[in-house]
This record gives structure tokens, C-alpha cells and sequence, in this order.
């Protein structure tokens, strides 16, 4: 349903917002980095995002528009965030499926001051209608708007503001070309190291005073599935268990016992993970299957499937991608505790 206020946006910014007394959206913001040496790992990526804002800044100029991808929880709002901030710049927050009309579109983009960045999360579920008012919009800053209906319709070019769009998608497959190609920059966000992820576990664990130890925070790290989210996330739980069980000190003894209570999986698999798994092996002999297959029988879209789960596993050693489809390998068979019942020479993955 389309909303019936319009607010103006100045008036929502200066409102105390109500989610930032709460304690988990409050601490959100305090263990988000700020910057970009505050933000542990995807060096490359950094580094060229860095330079690209040094270069603008330098310049005078606005950044030409980002486009970030990556599964989920691996810091693209955070570093549209460090852009913005960076690029000293004001940032306006929307993702693609707020955005129901045309109108809500031109809304934002009107409201843009220069130099502003507009981020728009999950940019791949944006309606296609809209998206075409965007083309303009980023290539021109210009706007192509119909006022009126009928016989009295007409066309109106409005100029924007110079801006800088940043879209953030778990999905890059899903944008069409079109709109992929009015991205000057395109970085992919990888899963993280357990050396990285233990950094960023410490330096949580320091602003929020956790005392931990490095094999504490290595524990938590290495059940984190590669995502800073999770690892942020499963500390503040070993926290709580931590200072009601014991003396608040993680350890890495704590830290395990907080994480088996929590029935958190020893390599840091999702219930999705291994229902993958699982129908790999049971429903489909281990493999190989097609991913469409593999699709239906756990209940997701493919391009879900393909993009914010199986890079993971892949990573880790318990899936492989082959000409004919997806097959478990020895390590999902170990991990599901099933024997493998064909052995090397009738698999060619064993
Ligand atoms: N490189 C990083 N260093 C430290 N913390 C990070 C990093 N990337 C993400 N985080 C933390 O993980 C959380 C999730 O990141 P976020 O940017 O919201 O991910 P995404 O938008 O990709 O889903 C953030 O609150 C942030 O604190
Ligand atoms: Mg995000």
C-alpha cells in the first residue's frame, strides 16, 4: 500500500528515532565501522574504494555510483556508510522494495542536495517500470516525469542534483544489464577469513567491554559462517551466557560451551546450509544434481541458492559445482555422518 503522508524528509532526521533506545539497534550503530581503517578485511576492495573516493575528493567532483555485492551480513551497508561519510557526504536510505511508485522515486531524487548519496538496498528488487526512471537519473542527472493523465498528459525533464548512487544486492544476478552497466564501480564483498573475523569479534568484544581471550574470540570466528554479522551476533549471545553462567569471561572454553547450548553448528553452517546438504545426499545420491532441482527440494529460489549459499559451502569444502550440477563431497558426507557409498573410482569427487 502506497503511503498516504508525505513527510517531509528533514523532519523524520530530526526526530529522536525510537528503535535507537532499544539496546540491540543502539549497539548496532556503536559496533559499526566508521570508517575504512575500521573496517577488518576485503582489502582490495577497500583500497580501491578508498582510492576512488581520494581521487573524487581531490577533484572536487561527486563518486561515480557504486554498486555492492555480496551475501548478506558481509558489510555493504556499512561501507556505503564509510563512502558516505568519507566522500563527506549526506546519505539518504531506501532499498528497492519501499520504493512501490515512480513518485516515491522522484521523491528521493528531488529531495537530493549536491553531492548527497542515495543508497538503495536490495537494489535487485526494484520494479522495472521504476528502474527505467533511474537510467536518466544516474547517466544525466535528470529526471523524464509524466504530470497529468490523459489528454492533458505531458512530459517534464527536471535536472538533479549531482549524486552519488549506492546499490547493494545479494542478488547481481538478478540486475538487468541496463542497470549493472550505469555502475562505475562494481565490488564484491567475499567471505571472511577466521584471522579476519577474529579481529572483528575483538574489536566488538572491546566496545561493548566483553573481556575475551584470542582463542575466545577464535571460537566464536570460526562458527561465524565467514559473515562479521554472525560473529557479532554469536558474541553477544556468548556474552549472556558468559555473566549469568560464570564470571563474564570469554574463554575458549566458554565460548564453546555458550555456542553448544545454542546449538550453534561446530563449522558455523545455517539450517538452509545443511538442509542443502542433506537433500544433496538423501533426495539425490550426493550429487550430481541440477540446481533446479536441488531448488525445489529445499524450498528456495535458485538464484538464492546460487548467490547466498552455495558460495559458502563451496568455500568450505563441502560442495562442488560441476558440468552436470551440484555434488556433495566427502566432508558433507562426514559432517552429516552418513558413509559414503560410492568410494573414488565410481565418483570422481572422492
Ligand atoms: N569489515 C568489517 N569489519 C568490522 N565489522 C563489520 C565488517 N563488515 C561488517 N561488519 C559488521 O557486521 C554487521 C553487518 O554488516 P552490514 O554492513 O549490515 O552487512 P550487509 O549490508 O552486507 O548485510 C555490521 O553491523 C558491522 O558491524
Ligand atoms: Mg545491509
Amino acid at each position: 500500500m502506497a503511503s498516504k503522508f508525505i513527510i517531509p524528509s528533514g523532519v523524520m532526521a530530526e526526530r529522536p528515532h525510537t528503535e535507537l533506545n532499544q539496546p540491540d539497534a543502539a549497539l548496532e550503530g556503536s559496533i559499526r565501522p566508521k570508517k575504512f581503517d575500521e573496517f577488518t578485511g576485503q582489502s582490495k576492495v577497500k583500497e580501491r574504494l578508498e582510492i576512488a573516493v581520494d581521487a573524487a575528493t581531490q577533484r572536487k567532483e561527486v563518486l561515480d555510483h557504486v554498486l555492492l555485492n555480496g551475501p548478506p551480513g558481509l558489510g555493504k551497508t556499512t561501507l556505503a556508510h564509510i563512502i558516505a561519510q568519507a566522500m563527506n557526504a549526506g546519505l539518504k536510505n531506501t532499498s528497492g522494495p519501499t520504493i512501490e511508485k515512480a513518485g516515491d522515486l522522484a521523491g528521493l531524487l528531488t529531495n537530493l542536495e549536491p553531492g548527497d548519496v542515495l543508497f538503495i538496498d536490495e537494489i535487485h528488487r526494484l520494479q522495472k517500470n521504476i528502474e527505467e526512471y533511474l537510467y536518466p537519473a544516474m547517466e544525466d542527472f535528470k529526471l523524464d516525469i509524466i504530470i497529468d493523465q490523459g489528454p492533458n498528459a505531458r512530459s517534464v525533464c527536471i535536472n538533479l542534483p549531482r549524486f552519488t548512487l549506492i546499490g547493494a544486492t545479494t542478488r547481481s544476478g538478478l540486475l538487468s544489464s541496463p542497470l549493472l552497466s550505469r555502475f562505475p564501480i562494481r565490488e564484491r564483498l567475499d567471505y571472511y577469513g577466521a584471522d579476519q573475523l577474529r579481529d572483528i569479534t575483538q574489536r566488538t568484544a572491546q566496545i561493548l567491554e566483553v573481556p575475551i581471550d584470542l582463542e575466545g574470540a577464535g571460537e566464536i570466528a570460526r562458527r561465524s559462517r565467514g559473515t562479521p554479522r554472525i560473529a557479532n551476533n554469536l558474541l553477544r549471545r556468548v556474552r549472556d551466557y558468559a555473566q549469568v553462567r560464570h564470571d563474564g569471561r570469554i574463554t575458549k572454553a566458554i565460548a564453546d560451551q555458550g555456542l553448544a547450548l545454542l546449538e550453534i553448528d561446530e563449522n558455523g553452517l545455517d539450517e538452509m546450509d545443511k538442509r542443502i546438504l542433506e537433500a544433496i545426499i538423501h533426495n539425490f545420491e550426493g550429487g550430481p544434481v541440477g540446481l533446479n532441482s536441488l531448488a525445489v527440494a529445499v524450498g528456495e529460489e535458485p538464484d538464492t541458492l546460487e548467490e547466498v549459499y552455495e558460495p559458502y559451502l563451496i568455500m568450505e569444502g563441502y560442495l562442488k559445482r560441476t558440468p552436470q550440477g551440484r555434488a556433495a563431497t566427502r566432508l558433507s558426507y562426514d559432517k552429516l555422518g552418513v558413509e559414503a557409498t560410492r568410494g573414488p573410482d565410481q565418483h570422481e569427487l572422492f
